[in-house]
């Protein structure tokens, strides 16, 4: 493995194994934060910034992620990625959040698509727009989650290919990619616990060519396969990335 992904919450804890683990595979191996309360979409929890500064004081990452989406309202958090609508009045809202975290950690800020199972009558763009024109008015940098496009151009009948191109490509630093569950109703959910499809595969190798190389990450979450089989899944990133590169090189 080149590098961990380590999700920042498991890691706000005052001691005990996970900071002793934390901090032996920070000593070996780059890594970066990845979020998954940050709430761009909500208000901010003035408690989980302060445990996150500290993480991040710890660990140190070229850069810190989290999503494009809102996980609950007031103090309620109902512990799930919940996308926003597409407005103009969300995303000044986001782009003044996502302005305050870069300007208090002074680290590179990622945000994520995230994928999802509902629309909001209420949005006038499209997610890619939203996105481009939040990354673009925060000035941040894109975790681009492959496999969450794939699975929202299946559930909600958008080309994803329509999607990457929107895509700006100098912001994008990381690719995340994983395994989707396929429903007997056709819709797809984002579970984590499958190998990466071919029709994403191939979406990353057209990602790639777009991109040039960036740091790629399998989400592999629930039902945990064995390291060996997580590095196979890693190495078959490599040699599609490698191809699309070559294929790239190729063309131009
Ligand atoms: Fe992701």
């Amino acid at each position: 493995m080149d590098w961990f992904e380590l999700l920042a919450e498991n890691f706000m804890v005052e001691g005990g194994s996970p900071l002793h683990y934390l901090d032996r595979i920070v000593a070996a191996y780059p890594c970066v934060l990845h979020g998954v309360s940050m709430s761009l979409g909500g208000d901010e929890n003035p408690e989980h910034s302060d445990q996150l500064e500290a993480l991040i004081r710890r660990v140190q990452p070229p850069w810190f992620s989290d999503h494009l989406c809102f996980t609950g309202s007031a103090h309620a958090n109902v512990h799930d990625l919940l996308p926003l609508p597409y407005t103009d009045q969300v995303r000044d809202h986001v782009v003044e959040r996502i302005k305050r975290v870069q300007d208090r950690f002074e680290i590179p800020f990622a945000v994520e698509n995230v994928s999802s199972y509902l629309t909001y009558k209420d949005s006038v763009v499209p997610e890619w727009e939203f996105l481009a024109d939040v990354a673009e008015r925060a000035d941040c940098a894109l975790l681009l989650d492959v496999n969450n496009i794939f699975v929202s151009s299946v559930n909600h009948g958008f080309d994803p290919y329509v999607y990457l191109a929107a895509v700006p490509a100098d912001r994008v630093v990381q690719i995340h990619l994983a395994g989707h569950e396929t429903r007997p109703e056709g819709y797809r959910i984002d579970t984590h616990d499958h190998p990466v499809c071919e029709e994403v595969w191939e979406l990353y190798a057209a990602a790639i060519r777009k991109i040039g190389s960036v740091s790629t990450l399998i989400e592999w979450d629930g039902q945990i396969p064995s390291f060996a089989r997580l590095q196979q899944e890693a190495d078959s990133a490599r040699s599609v990335r490698d191809q699309a590169l070559e294929a790239a090189r190729a063309s131009s």
